[in-house]
C-alpha cells in the first residue's frame, strides 16, 4: 500500500489540489485519517483547519473507515415517496448495523444520500459503482449476497 506522500505527490504542492489530493486518499485508504490530514496540510502548504473543514464538508469523503462496498440508499423525495425508509430499515436489518457505520468485516457500510441522480427508477440504491433500480425489500436479501461474493472474489 503507498503511502499518504506518495499518494498525493503526484500532484504539484499548491493549495489549489487540496480537494484532488483528498479524494486520492479517500479511493486509496476507503477513509482520510488525522495523519493523513496533518500530511495533506505540511504538503500543501495549507492550515489544518482548512484541510479538516473540507474533509468534512465533501459526503465522499470520510473520517472513518468504509467498507469495501458503500450502499448508498437515495433517500431524496422520489426514492422517499416510493418506499426509501423501508429499505433502509431491511438493509440495517439485513447487515446488523445502522446507517453509517460499517459491518465488523469491514465489507458493507450503509449510507442514506439525498439523490442518485436516477429518479425514473426510485427507489434507488448504489452500491459502489453498481446502481440497482426499483428495489423492493424482498430483493435486499438477494442483493447484499450477491454483493458480498462479489467482494470475498475480489479479495
Ligand atoms: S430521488 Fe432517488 S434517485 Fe433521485
Amino acid at each position: 500500500m503507498p503511502t499518504v506522500r506518495q499518494v498525493i505527490g503526484t500532484y504539484p504542492a499548491e493549495p489549489r489540489y487540496l480537494l484532488a489530493a483528498l479524494q486520492d486518499i479517500q479511493a486509496q485508504y476507503s477513509y482520510i485519517s488525522v495523519e493523513s490530514m496533518r500530511e495533506v496540510a505540511d504538503y500543501l502548504g495549507v492550515p489544518e483547519s482548512r484541510v479538516f473543514s473540507v474533509a468534512t464538508f465533501y459526503q465522499a469523503l470520510s473520517l472513518v473507515p468504509q467498507g469495501k462496498k458503500v450502499v448508498k440508499v437515495c433517500n431524496g423525495t422520489a426514492c422517499h415517496l416510493r418506499g426509501a425508509p423501508g429499505l433502509v430499515d431491511a438493509i440495517e436489518k439485513e447487515l446488523g448495523v445502522k446507517n453509517g457505520e460499517t459491518t465488523p468485516d469491514g465489507i458493507f457500510t450503509i449510507q442514506t444520500v439525498n439523490c442518485l441522480g436516477a429518479c425514473a427508477m426510485a427507489p434507488v440504491i448504489m452500491i459502489n459503482e453498481r446502481v440497482y433500480g426499483k428495489v423492493t425489500i424482498s430483493r435486499i436479501p438477494e442483493i447484499i449476497e450477491e454483493e458480498r461474493k462479489d467482494a470475498l472474489r475480489n479479495d
